[in-house]
């Protein structure tokens, strides 16, 4: 199976030397394109800025605004049989880029900040869908409950939701995979690469299973 992979942060720019962006260190979407590779899968890894190095094997494809990374996303998942988006995107970002460096005033300043687009929401209201959806919550409170919501709003299979607080920056992490269908797996903590190499079973599991589905809507409709 192809593998679309999302991880890191994004940044957006507010002028030529300063962004915003989040603390998002990417090892959990490293961990995950690494434990496909390593199934024998091939993955495309689009990765916003991280301090680590793509396995090799992987077709590394590194954005740095949510807008690249949305554009990444939609260039490749149609060539693609599992899109995760474990990417912490950017949710705002700023109206106006300056081109030159904002200068210090005395007085305070505000900066207007817009919504960027949702990247995973698009992928699960594409018409040509033929890829199993997985998304991340990041939360950190009412776990499941937000979780839940999420998976249903942005139409995916398998939502995977931590606890930011236990998982961001960390080699370990807590997650609850919660399916489209209702049922629930939890995990507790414990090193991301262990999660990341249960997490691609899961994911060829269920896969399979829906391309079979897939299979026979198409041989019935023929
Ligand atoms: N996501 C995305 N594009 C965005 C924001 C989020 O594709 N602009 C994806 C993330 O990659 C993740 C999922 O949506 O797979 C959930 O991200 P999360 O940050 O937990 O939730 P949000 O939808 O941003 O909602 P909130 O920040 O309010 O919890």
């Amino acid at each position: 199976m192809i593998f679309l992979v999302t991880a890191g942060p994004t940044r957006e720019p507010i002028d030529p030397v300063r962004y915003i962006s989040n603390r998002s260190s990417g090892k959990m979407g490293y961990a995950i394109a690494e434990a496909a590779l390593k199934a024998g899968h091939d993955v495309v890894l689009i990765s916003g800025p991280v301090k680590l190095h793509s396995s090799r094997g992987a077709k590394l494809v590194s954005v740095s605004t949510s807008d690249e990374m949305f554009d990444a996303v939609h260039q490749h998942a149609g060539d693609c049989d599992v899109c995760v988006l474990c990417a912490a995107v950017a949710d705002y970002k700023p109206a106006t880029v300056s081109p030159l460096k904002i200068k210090k005033r005395g007085d305070e300043i505000s900066l207007e900040l817009v919504p960027t687009r949702d990247i995973l929401a698009s992928l699960g209201s594409r018409r040509d869908r033929r890829f199993l959806l997985v998304g991340f919550a990041a939360e950190t409170h009412d776990l499941q409950e937000n979780a839940v919501k999420k998976l249903r709003a942005k139409n995916c299979d398998i939502m995977v939701a931590n606890d930011a607080r236990v998982g961001m920056e960390s080699d370990e992490n807590e997650l609850l995979v919660l399916f489209r269908g209702g049922e629930i797996k939890k995990f507790h903590r414990t090193p991301k690469q262990i999660l990341a190499r249960e997490l691609i079973k899961i994911f060829s599991k269920f896969a399979t299973k829906v391309f079979d589905k897939k299979n026979v809507m198409i041989s019935e409709r023929n």
